[in-house]
């Protein structure tokens, strides 16, 4: 028996070397066929494999874990492995890189880079004078405070809130949801002494969580669904009593 022949559709990419001296940006349009289930990862897989070994792009996991390939898909940042094909009736998907970061090459951006000097900038670390004693029994926590540490740290850094964000793209320092996010999850956190104030000269400026506009797009293209607007405007209300 056969199998049915899917539906025809066109994946248009951006491409673009900007190490390159004659590479201008430029979209090229793929034709393929539609198999059951095809995700863009897979979609592009099969571009590269079949008919372009130049198109670049970023993946690892394949599952949504590694957040690595985020693209800008018909104008919305999203992961290229959860983006099923048949959501897209017309059969034209259009293809770009995610603003905000250093492109690499057509679709693939270094958003490593951006992540460690957020990392840095917001002090990702656990800050305590504690001496710790690994030959102690850990202490132990909350349960309530241990879930709501742990579902911050869902993030998985894919940068897709970044290219989402209004204000990141007016505002080239702004820290972006991510990196409020991160200060959300140290400041629930009782490892960690930091106060307030501590928070305050982190990132108490319109480059930090006076600068958010509420747009409500991270929220909403976060593929884990991280309580974004919920806890930069808890952090906000907590740092505006310092001003
Ligand atoms: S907060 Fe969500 S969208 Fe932003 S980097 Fe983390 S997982 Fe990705
Ligand atoms: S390949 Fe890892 S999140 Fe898509």
């Amino acid at each position: 028996m056969s199998t049915p022949k899917g539906r025809e559709i066109i994946i248009s990419a951006l491409k673009f070397n900007p190490r390159s001296a004659v590479s201008k940006p430029h979209f090229v349009d793929y034709k393929l066929e539609e198999t059951p289930g095809m995700t863009l990862f897979i979609a592009l897989t099969k571009i590269r494999e079949e008919y372009d070994a130049d198109l670049s792009f970023d993946f690892v996991c394949r599952a949504g874990i590694c957040g690595s390939c985020g693209m800008v898909v018909n104008g919305k940042p999203a992961l290229a492995c959860r983006t099923l094909i048949a959501n897209y009736p017309e059969g034209k998907l259009t293809l770009m890189p995610m603003p905000a970061f250093e492109l690499i090459k057509d679709l693939s951006v270094n958003t490593g880079k951006w992540m460690d000097a957020m990392s840095k900038r917001v002090e990702s670390w656990i800050h305590s004078n504690e001496e710790v004693d690994i030959a102690k029994m850990e202490e132990r926590i909350d349960p309530d405070i241990a879930d709501q540490t742990f579902e911050l740290d869902r993030c998985i850094e894919c940068g897709i809130c970044v290219a989402s964000c209004g204000t990141k793209l007016m505002r080239p320092d702004f820290v972006g949801p991510v990196g409020l996010n991160r200060v959300a999850r140290f400041e629930v956190d009782p490892h960690d002494n930091r106060t307030h104030e501590d928070y305050y000269e982190l990132i108490g400026d319109d480059d930090g969580i006076f600068g958010c506009m509420s747009l409500l797009a991270c929220e909403d293209h976060c593929p884990k669904h991280l309580p974004l607007q919920n806890k930069i405007a808890y952090l906000r209300r907590k740092l505006v009593a310092l001003r």
